[in-house]
């Protein structure tokens, strides 16, 4: 979604800016624009140049090669369109009238339409259709006011005029601006969205996400929800939404945590693809070291009192980190014992279940920058407290990627998938690495609970840790043969895929994949759930995609696959080779292990599939149409 880079300095801005934002291109965006500020009378006005392209971010370094882009202080920005069509007057920056005050901004302006009239009453005219544009207006009309009340044109006035105006605005919002007249100033502020500022040497950076940071620095000052900062090349200001100056120490990132390269792989999503191997094992290696007791089975960072009097889990969490959270609950329930909610967290922030006591709250979110995990999260905080829960301080459990996020500051436990960073919009690794989190949960809990025997916890440890092998081989062989299969789906138009017990989650997962990178219909369903309605849709041209791997439900989800076939569908199995498997017009074939762990395995063609199918179709794999890779909008 939307990205930020600001930066101040003794280095030339627009080409640091372009970098950064560069770094920030896997989030999803659909124009971008920077503004930067070049001095031209020692402590006077500025020159603001302001650089704008629709599409991407090639457009608009073009531009700034062309036209170019001076100053050592600018601000960036990648617009993923929330309010207004992807067009060039409605990218960022935007300006005031005067045209010397810019600002970019992520997030919504709940307000936007209230303050928009209030300003158009004071003859304000307006030149795009975004929320954004009253902050730089309102800016504006705030250091007039302030200067015809003696105040004097200074960074100070700058970052006052700005903490007075974010009291106007509501909603969420991290946002950076420059004023023409303060060429050594900029402010930068945050509500419920991310911020970071960056050390670097002899410059001050900031920015939405690390990536567009850690080829600057390593020393980050992450942004508290409410602040706003003053940069000036001798320092930071920091202040609290009370406009109390704030001191606090930088923290170092950790990890490789700019956008690597492709290596040799025609898009990150293949990549991505072909590293779950690695993530496996590195899991493995951090989790399910060889020894460990089956009272004891994994290595989690978490002490005693993490686990005390829970009873029952709830997950909140959005996409495919939502289907992690449905195997989740499924290995929670089944084998661990106990009893597991999920919950959209778009939905859950606005109908929670009633409060029940020792429950534990997991987060799902690979980005740990999903704003509706985030709230849905912060709100049952908030209600737990209210309720005089005695554990809501300690009841809540992150699952990301990304050690750094808000999610990371906001829980008080996370687990880290340590997947590296995903850059295709399509979740593949991280997807993995969500699921094999949950393997590590549910093998705790039920050693804890004793919910299961030592054979039966030693068993799974033992199949857990053939998994990366499993992954090793399965990638390769599946590479090619989705490859000779996505050729039959040239005309496709909709596509069902049907699995059932742990593996209906997988099916989900699947549909989503094809229609967010090859925008095919596909719907995934519970197999039995087909003849309730959504067999009505099968015809000759409709393929029909079922897991169906040895198990309590192999037989069931077979006969349902007949049920298509006798409707003419094309069959297209993921499932073992074998006699009861011949009923498929095409098999994308799995190794016979236990169905426990079957959908670590099972995802992989749903994968690969999805990839080559869009990838027969040239569409932009790693960055498809409306899409962002982080949702930091409600
Ligand atoms: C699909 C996909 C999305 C995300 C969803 C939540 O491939 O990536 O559905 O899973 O936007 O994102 P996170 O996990 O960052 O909260």
């Amino acid at each position: 979604m939307c990205g930020i880079v600001a930066v101040i300095g003794s280095r030339e801005a627009a080409p640091l800016l372009l970098e950064g934002l560069r770094q920030l291109e896997y989030r999803g965006y659909d124009s971008a624009g920077l503004a930067t500020i070049q001095e031209v009378e020692k402590d006077g006005l500025g020159l603001l140049s302001c650089k704008r392209a629709q599409g991407k971010l090639n457009n608009l370094s073009s531009l700034v090669e062309k036209f170019g882009s001076p100053g050592h202080l600018g601000i960036g920005h990648t617009r993923w369109a929330t309010h207004g069509k992807p067009e060039e007057r409605n990218a960022h920056p935007q300006r005031d009238i005067s045209g010397e005050i810019a600002v970019v901004q992520n997030g919504i302006i709940e307000n936007h339409r209230f303050l928009r009239k209030e300003l158009e009453a004071e003859g304000v005219s307006f030149s795009s259709e975004t929320d954004t544009e009253v902050i730089p207006h309102l800016i504006g009309r705030e250091l007039k006011r302030m200067q015809s009340d003696g105040g004097v044109i200074s960074g100070s006035l700058l970052l006052t005029a700005v903490q007075n105006v974010t009291k106007e605005l509501t909603g969420a919002y991290a946002l950076a601006v420059v004023w023409a007249r303060t060429p050594e100033a900029l402010v930068v502020a945050r509500r419920q969205a991310p911020l970071l500022i960056g050390l670097g040497e002899g410059e001050f950076l900031c920015a939405s996400d690390t990536p567009a940071l850690a080829g600057f620095t390593r020393t980050i000052l992450p942004m508290e929800d409410g602040e706003v900062a003053l940069l000036t090349p001798l320092g930071i200001e920091l202040y609290n939404a009370e406009g109390k100056r704030q001191q606090r120490s930088p923290s170092l990132l950790t990890g490789i945590d700019h956008v690597v390269d492709k290596r040799n792989f025609r898009h990150f999503m293949l990549k991505e693809i072909h590293e779950q191997p690695d993530t496996a094992e590195l899991w493995v290696a951090r989790h399910l070291p060889a020894g460990l007791p089956p009272t004891s089975p994994v290595a989690l960072p978490f002490d005693e009192s993490f686990y005390q009097g829970i009873e029952q889990i709830q997950i909140l969490a959005c996409g495919t980190s939502r289907h992690a959270g449905m195997v989740g609950a499924y290995l929670l329930e089944q084998f661990a014992g106990i009893p597991t909610s999920v919950f959209y967290a778009s939905e859950f922030r606005y109908s929670a279940p009633p409060l029940a006591p020792n429950t534990l709250t997991i987060g799902v979110t690979q980005s740990g920058e999903t704003a509706d995990t985030l709230a849905a999260l912060a709100m049952e905080f908030d209600r737990r407290k209210a309720n005089g829960d005695p554990a809501f301080a300690s009841r809540q459990l992150g699952i990301t990627n990304r050690v750094e996020s808000s999610l990371a500051r906001q829980v008080p436990n996370i687990l880290d998938i340590g997947a590296g960073i995903e850059v295709g919009v399509a979740a593949t690794k991280t997807f993995l690495g969500q699921l094999l989190a949950f393997y590590a949960l549910a093998l705790d809990f039920a050693a804890r609970k004793k919910s299961r025997s030592s054979d039966e916890i030693i068993s799974l440890s033992n199949e857990l840790r053939l998994v990366p092998n499993y992954l090793r081989s399965l990638i390769h062989r599946h590479d090619q043969l989705s490859e000779q299969l996505a050729h039959r789906f040239t005309d496709t138009q909709d596509v069902i895929f049907l699995g059932r017990g742990i593996n209906y989650p997988i099916a989900l997962e699947g549909a989503l994949k094809l229609k967010e990178i090859s925008y095919i219909h596909a719907e995934g369903y519970p197999a039995g759930e087909m003849k309730h309605g959504p067999i009505a849709l099968i015809d000759p041209r409709v393929p029909v995609i079922s897991i169906a791997m040895p198990g309590m439900v192999f037989e069931k989800v077979l006969s349902n696959a007949q049920e298509a076939k006798a409707r003419d569908a094309q069959l297209i199995g993921v499932a073992p080779e074998g006699p009861a498997t011949d009923i498929f017009d095409a098999l994308l074939p799995l190794p016979e292990v236990s169905e426990l762990i079957s959908p670590l395995l099972s995802v992989v063609p749903m994968q690969l599939l999805s990839y080559h199918i869009a990838a027969h179709r040239g569409l932009d794999i790693d960055q498809p149409r409306n899409l962002a890779k982080s949702v930091t909008v409600e």
